[in-house]
């Protein structure tokens, strides 16, 4: 697992044959003003670009520090970094909160991801701020159109392409045959990305973040992104757990906490037949 402080982001995140799991663009770049493209942007105080401040918030693009005080951690895993973000003097003339984001990275043995943030309301002048967080997650998959999406069936979405209108998923899957920009709303805590060409699952679990990103940018716009490879859209999907629906307001002295857990799984799986090894392998997880 590799970790910058730019962006509090993880960018690699490998199995123990060695293999990527995470998407990270070769045309990312790892300085201001970009975002760097791939692996998991924590995206706080705001996803998208209906707020006061930039796109997916300023989190992503800032240099964060190693938590010298980190709370006890919430995992048995040894293994683990604590990262920080405070307020800039820059940030405030936007956003004028103080506040203390930590992020805890922590790989489990079995080399499950964990990723928890607190989020705390330092301010001194006794006011609340309100906020929408997100860990956009970029999956390193094989050939998208071989990708299912699983758990965000009969779910209503915002879809982003259609100026965010809310619709109600249809198919048991999420599968991709072009772009799809959309925010599943109040998802259970349990989501699947079966990538049925490499015999690999992801399972994401997480807390206190109900919604979820799905996003492809498909052929178009990837060839309108700079930080993008053309084609690199075959291989990513990002699915990441989110808080947007419904912000957080967080009162001075309070504190809020979200986690997205992610475990790969290596075989098939779908919601239909079920090897029995792999029944007993999704029990275990
Ligand atoms: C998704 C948005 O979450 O992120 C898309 O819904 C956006 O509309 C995508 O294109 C990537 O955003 P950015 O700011 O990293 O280019």
């Amino acid at each position: 697992c590799m970790v910058y402080l730019y962006g509090g982001q993880v960018t690699s995140w490998k199995n123990n044959s060695g293999e990527q799991q995470l998407f990270l663009s070769k045309k990312a770049s790892f300085k201001p003003p970009k975002a760097i493209r791939g692996g998991i942007q924590i995206c706080f105080p705001q996803l998208g670009n209906h707020g006061v401040v930039e796109q997916h918030g300023f989190a992503r693009n800032r240099l964060w520090s190693v938590d010298e005080s980190p709370p006890l951690p919430d995992t048995t895993s040894d293994c683990h970094i604590d990262l920080i973000l405070k307020q800039s003097e820059e940030d405030m003339k936007t956003w004028p909160h103080s506040y203390e984001l930590r992020l805890q990275v922590a790989l489990s043995p079995r080399g499950d991801l964990i990723l928890t943030s607190r989020i705390k309301n330092k301010n001194a002048d006794g006011k609340p701020f309100q906020f929408t967080f997100a860990y956009h997650t970029y999956f390193s998959v094989s050939d998208i159109s071989e990708v299912r999406v699983e758990g965000l069936d009969t779910l209503d979405y915002h879809d982003n392409l259609q100026s965010k209108i809310r619709c109600t998923e249809q198919g048991d899957a999420v599968v991709f045959e072009s772009e799809v920009d959309r925010i599943y709303l109040s998802a259970p805590p349990k989501i699947v990305t079966i990538d049925h060409e490499k015999k690999r699952t992801f399972v994401l679990r997480k807390k206190e973040l109900p919604d979820v990103v799905v996003w492809n940018p498909w052929d178009r716009k990837a060839k309108a992104m700079p930080d993008f490879g053309a084609e690199e859209y075959k291989c990513m999907l990002c699915v990441g757990a989110a808080r947007i629906e419904k912000p957080i307001t967080l009162r001075p002295g309070e504190e809020w906490q979200g986690r997205q857990e992610i475990s790969p799984v290596p075989s098939s799986y779908s919601s239909g037949l079920l090897d029995p090894e792999m029944i007993q392998q999704m029990q275990r997880i």
